[in-house]
């Protein structure tokens, strides 16, 4: 769990959602619909991103989950999760986890993604208030960051538009 050996004990009927919220206490990963169609719940299986309200906790063992919680090092923040803030590519915050994560396992990938493979990639989680442009253009200098470029967000990007 975020890079710990983890054991927890859970009734077996149990989503992966559920324990991370309830048994774990890792309530960064957030509970929306619980039918696979927000993206709000997702987390990282292997480094795969995985909607975690359809993933039974038994299949999880032996494996490594990674949540919001594991994204940020003893040195700070993660560059995703500081370009989402500098760009306000997160407002009330609810998707932010599911984005970041998902966004983290495609730069991965692919660390010079381009606007559609950013959109591709997203397309799972939903938001309801930024209306997704900031949301990308914070992966697009999260990404130029992580390769060593553009180390400021563009004036026209921070001031909106
Ligand atoms: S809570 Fe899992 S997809 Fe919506
Ligand atoms: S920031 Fe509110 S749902 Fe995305």
């Amino acid at each position: 769990m975020n890079g710990e050996p983890t054991q927890v004990a859970f009734a077996p009927h149990k989503t992966l959602l559920e324990v991370l919220r309830e048994d774990l206490g890792l309530t960064g990963t957030k509970h929306g619909c619980e039918l696979g169609e927000c993206g709000t719940c997702t987390v990282l299986l292997d480094e795969i991103p995985v909607l975690s309200c359809l993933v039974l906790a038994q299949a999880c063992d032996g494996r490594r989950v990674r949540t919001v919680e594991g994204m940020a090092t003893g040195e700070g923040l993660h560059p995703l999760q500081e370009t989402f803030a500098d760009l306000g590519a997160a407002q009330c915050g609810y998707c932010t986890p599911g984005f970041l994560l998902t966004a983290e396992a495609l730069l991965a990938a692919i660390p010079t993604p381009s606007r559609d493979q950013i959109r591709e990639a997203l397309a799972g989680n939903l938001c309801r208030c930024t209306g997704y442009l900031k949301i990308y253009e914070a992966v697009e200098l999260a990404a130029a960051r992580m390769r060593g470029e553009d180390a400021q967000p563009r004036p026209e990007t921070i001031h909106g538009r």
